[in-house]
Formats: C-alpha cells, structure tokens, sequence
C-alpha cells in the first residue's frame, strides 16, 4: 500500500489530470482504468471508495493515465473492446471496434431472418456462407458466426497482425473451426475456394476516409491503424472493388451489406447503381439519423 492513495483519490487525481488535458469524458476514463488496474467493477469501485492501493497498482495506474492523456485510446490501453455484448481483445494493430458497426450487423441479421430463411426459401442453415472483408480484429466475423449457428464464415484483411489478433478472439470466443481468416487484398485470397455464386453475405467496413482528411481525424483516432482508415483519394476506393467485383460471390438470395461513413452514401449508391448484377439499394440511417449502412442484392 502507498500513503493514502484510496480508489477515490486515484479517481480525482485522473480525473484532473485528463480534464486539464482536455481528454473527452475525464471522468469516466478515470474511472474505467482504475477499475482495469484493480480488475473490479464500476460498481464495486463506488463501494470501496476508501480501498487503498498496492503500489505497483498506482504505479501502472498513473502510466495509464499519462498514455491516454496523450490520446492513446482507452481500448489500447485496457486491450479490450465490447462489441454487441461480446468481448474483443484489441491492440494498436487493430481498429477499435465502433457502435455504428453494430448497425451494420444488426441490419445484416435482420436481412438474414427475413429473406433467406422464410419457409419457401431453399437455403438450408448449414449452407449459410458469409464473407468479412477487412476483418480488424473480427468483431463482425465473429458476431455472426456466434449468431448464425450453422454458418462458415471467411474473414479477410490485408494486415497480418490484425488477423493474428482476430484468430485470437476467434478461439477465445470458441469460434475458430467455423471461421477461415485469409491474408491480403479484398477477394485475391478467396480465388481457390470456388465460392462464386455460393455467397449469402458479404459484408465489410471498409477503409472510408479520404487521404486529404487523414491529417484532420482526431488524434484519438490517428493512433489507429492507416490501412483501417484511409479509402484513397475520395475515400471511395475500397467501395469501388467490392461493389464491381461482389456480385458474383453471392448466390441466388445473396446481399452485400457495408458501412458508410459520413456523407457518403449517395455516391456509393450511384456505384451500386452502375452494377448491374446487383438491386437498388436500400440506406439505413444511424440512432443519430446519419446514413450509416448499404444493403443491395443480386438480382435476380
Ligand atoms: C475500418 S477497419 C474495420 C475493422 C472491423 N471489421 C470493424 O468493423 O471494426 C477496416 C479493415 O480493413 C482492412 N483492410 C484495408 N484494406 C484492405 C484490403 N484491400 N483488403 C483486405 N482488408 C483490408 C484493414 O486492415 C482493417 O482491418
């Protein structure tokens, strides 16, 4: 134990220590990292207030409030991330898991519900083959693959890091048998596996900010993998390959869902417009009422 350094008074120290360097939520932050030093609870944090620290605890406390203060975000400090209720591990290899991403899985699954497994549908459970392109650290991947029991899933991404900390998460969550993790670029490591035409879903969220805005990106978010972020010169470029080269993955009932960033849709409805392998799409706006996601299907 040191002196008198209680839970409350680490709290109050981090606290100011943040708000003076304008960390957004000081306060929250302050309090998420004493519960990962201490390994307790929020709650039990507010139940012992007056429960003093060892000092190696204080020590790696206050080195993990001086990293945030330098806009290290909070998931790469504690190496987790929550994503719809499942947890991720995460490193400064991956990006960090978003809750507009859970729109696009939520979305998805609802999809997946009401047009591939009505009763007149010939699909069967166990065929139900989804493709992640630009896994991160394979939140969606995963999320699906717990959801939909019977399905395979492969998740692709061009940085082998990322996919050694998505094959983790993978076998944590005892999800590795129904997923394949392939290495490089879009749909190049899928070429053997004779899966066009047999594809439910593809679904991605891909690289979306344009290369004149990197620079502009908070500096939270600068400490995340480029590769995760920059889109090309109009940010557009990722969007363009898998909308041109997509369709003919999927299979007779099969759709491609993504994520859109900010002021995005139109022009990626206008690309998806200009396939004509694939429906008018429908957008689905955020809880903020932000275009955020991009259903279209095969046509028929
Ligand atoms: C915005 S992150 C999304 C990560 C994760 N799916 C999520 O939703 O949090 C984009 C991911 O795409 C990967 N990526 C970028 N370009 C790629 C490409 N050409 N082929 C495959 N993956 C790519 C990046 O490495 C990164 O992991």
């Amino acid at each position: 134990m040191v002196g008198n350094w209680t839970i409350k008074k680490a709290i109050d120290w981090a606290f100011q220590y943040l708000e003076r360097r304008r960390i957004e939520n000081p306060h929250l932050n302050a309090e998420l990292l004493v519960s990962y030093v201490l390994g307790k609870t929020r709650l039990k944090l507010y139940l012992e207030r007056e429960h003093l620290l060892f000092a190696w605890e204080l020590s790696l406390f206050k080195e993990l409030v001086i990293q945030r203060s330098h806009y290290i975000p909070l998931a790469y400090l504690t190496e987790e991330q929550d994503f719809m209720g499942l947890k991720f591990k995460v490193t400064s290899d991956v990006h960090i898991p978003r809750p507009e991403t859970e729109i696009l899985v939520e979305k998805s699954l609802e999809t997946i519900k009401r047009m591939v497994f009505p009763a007149k549908s010939e699909e069967r459970l166990d065929d139900f083959v989804i493709i992640d392109l630009g896994t991160g650290c394979g939140n969606i991947a995963i999320k699906l693959a717990n959801e939909l029991e019977k399905s395979k899933v492969y998740a692709v991404d061009i940085s082998l890091k990322a996919l050694k900390v998505a094959q983790g998460n993978a076998k944590f969550h005892n999800l590795d048998k129904k997923i394949s993790f392939l290495l490089g670029d879009l749909f190049f490591p899928l070429a053997h596996l004779k899966l066009e035409g047999k594809v439910n879903l593809i679904i991605s969220n891909p690289p979306y900010v344009s290369s004149k805005e990197m620079d502009n990106l908070p500096l939270e978010v600068q400490r995340e993998p480029k590769v995760a972020l920059e889109g090309g010169d109009d940010g557009l470029s990722v969007y363009r390959r898998i909308i041109s080269q997509g369709a003919r993955f999927l299979r007779k009932t099969g759709f491609l869902a993504l994520e859109m960033g900010y002021k995005q849709a139109e022009r990626i409805r206008e690309l998806i417009l200009a396939q004509e392998e694939l429906c008018i799409p429908q957008v689905i706006p955020d809880y903020e009422g932000m275009e955020r996601v991009i259903l279209t299907k095969k046509r028929a």
